[in-house]
């Protein structure tokens, strides 16, 4: 009776699903492991907790923030722009600090569209996305993101007739940890920008890159109608802050601080000075993050084509995703495989109906212990 419909059409998560499956994994004297929530397993840089704990004892960090006092990271977040892509920002009109990449998106989907809009969203996509899209009543047009395309989805096949208000992208990509250059960016862009849609791009691994492979910025095609939306959480393993920013077209910029200005005050101004700090550190700090989780790769990857599933090399992002010959029902099996081999995944279904066939490994365990997980999978069945 106290639940709106919009509260309503919010879908349920398949993490607690899993929870339950590991649960009784857990009664029947398993020992765990767990890869199905993509939350970093390390430690934020030193010097971002000092700076954090140094604004817990200065008093002047106790009122609400307001727009002004968001100036340093303001002007850190443009500055980690310039540096890291070479685009140039005003971090007065076009750039504005975020509780997180998803507080971000679902006021951002709120600020630039109205109820019964359309948006361009692709298949699979990171399951929040959908309750975003629920919140702000907005329908969906789906872009099948799949293998032979490299996850990328093809613009041109969206019919004339659909008319959006809005596309959503993310590379590199959860959960497909696919990338896409700066080329395709440039496509989309002028697609978007012929069509009158605002492209928005979810960026939250963009430091999450192994080997020589840099992620670049949707925003290096121009800052007109697109908006980049920027987490500390996976880059400095700061999940639990919640901090981030956007940045990109000052109009929608606007629109967001406008909605957001009715629901908060902006990040305790502690976590904003931590994060400045974080976004001014040198780039091996974040490349030393990156080759912890290369390295669980290249121990993951092979021991799962050693028990014959299907898997690209991710050049990027946190996660693995694996093809299961003969796999139809990739929830069913997860539940199946968590309680019969204490391994926890996630069920490619989660993340949508062109995920159904895959799972997706988020890699937040040593190398033995992912080996480990695929020597149990390798004696489930399907
Ligand atoms: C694609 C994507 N966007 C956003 C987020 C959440 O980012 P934040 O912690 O900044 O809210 C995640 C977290 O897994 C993600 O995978």
């Amino acid at each position: 009776m106290w639940a709106s419909k919009r509260a309503e059409n919010v879908p349920a998560s398949v993490f607690s699903l899993m929870d339950a499956a590991l649960g009784r994994a857990r009664a029947a004297g398993r020992t765990v492991i767990n890869l199905s929530i993509g939350s970093s397993d390390q430690h934020p840089p030193d010097a971002v907790l000092d700076e954090l704990r140094a604004a817990t004892h200065d008093p002047a960090t106790y009122r609400y923030p307001v727009f002004s006092d968001t100036s340093p990271l303001r002007q850190a977040a443009a500055a980690y722009l310039g540096r890291r892509f070479g685009v140039s920002v005003n971090p007065d009109t076009e750039v504005l600090p975020l509780i997180g990449a998803q507080e971000g998106l679902a006021h951002l989907l709120l600020a630039v569209t109205d109820p019964g809009d359309t948006l361009l969203l692709p298949d699979p996509c990171y399951p929040p996305y959908l309750g975003a899209v629920a919140v702000a009543g907005l329908r969906t047009h789906l872009l099948p993101l799949l293998p032979q395309r490299g996850f990328l989805p093809d613009l041109d096949a969206v019919p004339e007739g659909v008319n959006a208000r809005a596309l959503l992208l993310n590379y590199p990509n959860n959960p497909t940890s696919a990338v896409a250059d700066a080329a395709f960016f440039r496509q989309a862009a002028e697609w978007c920008r012929a069509r009158g849609i605002l492209l928005i791009h979810d960026h939250p691994y963009a430091e999450l890159t192994f080997g020589d492979y840099r992620a670049p910025s949707a925003l290096e095609a121009g800052l007109d109608g697109v908006v980049e939306l920027h987490s500390l959480s996976k880059t400095h393993h700061l999940g639990g802050f919640r901090v981030g920013f956007a940045a990109g077209d000052a109009r929608a910029i606007a629109a967001l601080a406008r909605v957001k200005g009715a629901v908060d005050f902006h990040p305790y101004l502690g976590i904003q000075r931590a994060a400045a700090l974080a976004l001014g550190l040198p780039d091996e700090v974040c490349r030393a993050g990156a080759h912890v989780f290369q390295a669980r790769r290249d121990a993951l990857v092979p021991a799962l084509r050693n028990i014959g599933w299907d898997v690209q090399t991710p050049q990027a992002s946190m996660y693995a995703w694996a093809r299961v010959p003969g796999l139809t029902d990739s929830v069913a099996f997860a539940v199946r495989a968590a309680e019969e081999s204490g391994v926890a995944l996630s069920p490619g279904r989660a993340f949508g109906e062109r995920g159904e066939g895959f799972v997706r490994f988020a890699l937040v365990q040593p190398p033995e212990v992912l080996v480990e997980a695929a020597r149990r999978l390798g004696t489930v069945s399907l």
